[in-house]
């Protein structure tokens, strides 16, 4: 993150500010799609973007580290007005209560079924390939370093079943993303809230100590662009990657499936304008791609997170497998940069024979419903048993519920430019 790691990247950033193509991205934008897609200079504008909006409410809130920031928003707006010295936590209230003028309800249902659906395949493509294409970005990983985010094995493996949550949370059911209520919509509001809380603590230890972090050329910590391209390996990537398996969504609910996650970004802050266009395929797949092309440039902190994670997964299979998918999804170009190993021969037969068993019951009408109705109810009972285990071992931090709380002050890590050592 400091400068003095950077300045040997300065002439390859330069490049992926302006170039269309990475050498590590694998499809190349036709001209077609980088008409619909976002040229690298307007990717930099939307680097120094970040989410004003709640940035403005939780400095009205002083939240401090690992407090609940949606309880403290709920007391500021208890207090009467007068009492309210800043605006901005009641206009944030609205935006995020307000539904926007193309919300549509039984979308986000539909969405939220074909998450269910496929729930062992898109769980597969987002931890093996989201989370980790996340980490080939070393304009990402910089600012999730700063949170030792990913730092250990440990630390990854609560961070891994802690999005999980998230994600069941916001996929648990038609109720769940109801304003002030629904668990999903709660735990949206936090996470958003604690990305802003992340941001201006590391936009003040920058302010405070110059040339430490870089804001115009690394962007504003959890950026749209950086925002954008999450939202993108969230939704276009899996649909994409599931082709790739061999599992076909219909467009109804390849439809859904994205409705699903441009309603997330919104709530998460993404500018409207922008979560609109991920609504089509052909225009998801041409943003993800000129984000990928942008962003896609692992580091050290790449690949020392990418291996603490798959790390983490061995906890449950053994780590031949989780490398073997890694690599499978990834594609080979990144996963040599990120340092992921080439499998032995038995690995890629097993994890092909576990991906063709999933294609199987994915594909398969046997007892869809049943499968279905099983999965959304035992699923999230699962998480919450690996979320009492690992608070029951936390000595510092031991919430009732998932509250989303900052719970490492970030801390921007500065490396010597000359002998490489950090300070
Ligand atoms: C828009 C899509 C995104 C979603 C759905 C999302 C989701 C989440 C979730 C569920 C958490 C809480 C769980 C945890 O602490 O691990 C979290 C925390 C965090 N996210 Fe995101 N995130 C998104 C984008 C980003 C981006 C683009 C960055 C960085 C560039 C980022 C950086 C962080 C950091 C640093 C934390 C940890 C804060 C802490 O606990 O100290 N997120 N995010």
């Amino acid at each position: 993150m400091a400068t003095g790691k950077r300045d040997h990247l300065k002439p390859k950033l330069e490049r992926l500010k302006t170039s269309f193509k990475n050498p590590l991205v694998d499809i190349a934008l036709t001209d077609y799609q980088r008409s619909l897609g976002i040229k690298p200079r307007q990717l930099e504008n939307l680097r120094q973007k970040s989410d004003p909006l709640a940035d403005e409410c939780t400095r009205a809130l002083h939240v401090k580290p690992g407090t609940d920031s949606l309880k403290a928003l709920d007391e500021y707006l208890s207090r009467p007005l007068e009492d309210q010295a800043s605006a901005a936590p009641r206009k944030f209230m609205e935006q995020v209560t307000t539904t926007p003028n193309w919300f549509d309800a039984e979308l986000l249902i539909q969405g939220q079924n074909v998450f269910w659906k496929y729930l062992l395949v898109i769980g597969l493509i987002l931890t093996h390939y989201s989370l980790v294409m996340g980490f080939a970005a070393s304009r990402v990983t910089d600012i999730l370093s700063c949170t030792n985010y990913f730092s250990s094995v440990k630390g990854a493996f609560q961070r891994v079943i802690e999005t999980v949550k998230f994600v069941t949370d916001i996929m648990s059911g038609p109720e769940a993303l109801t304003p002030l209520t629904g668990v999903g919509w709660k735990s949206m509001i936090r996470v958003r809230l604690l990305h802003t809380q992340v941001r201006l603590r590391i936009l003040a230890q920058a302010e405070k100590r110059p040339g430490i972090y870089d804001v115009k050329e690394l962007g504003v910590p959890i950026n749209q662009e950086d925002m954008l391209g999450t939202l993108c390996v969230f939704s276009i990537a899996v649909i994409t990657l599931l082709r790739k398996i061999g599992v076909y969504m219909s467009p109804s609910e390849v439809k859904a499936y994205l409705y699903f996650w441009c309603f997330t970004g919104y709530l998460l802050g993404v500018d409207e304008e922008y979560c609109q266009k991920l609504m089509t395929e052909a225009q998801a797949a041409a943003i993800g791609e000129s984000i990928a092309n942008h962003l896609v440039d692992p580091d050290a902190g790449s690949v020392f997170m990418t291996h603490n994670l798959l790390q983490a997964f061995a906890l449950f299979l053994p780590l031949g497998v989780h490398v073997a998918l890694a690599r499978l999804l990834v594609g080979d170009k990144v996963s040599d940069n990120l340092e992921i190993p080439p499998s032995k021969w038995y690995w890629r037969i097993i994890t092909s024979c576990c991906l063709l068993g999933l294609r199987w019951m994915s594909c398969s009408t046997i007892f869809l419903q049943k499968r279905i109705d099983f999965c959304r109810k035992y699923f999230p009972l699962l998480v919450d048993y690996y979320l009492q285990r690992l608070w029951a071992k936390n000595a510092f931090h031991k919430p009732v519920a998932c509250d989303f709380v900052l719970k490492f002050l970030p801390h921007i890590v500065a490396e010597d430019p000359d002998d490489g050592s950090k300070k």
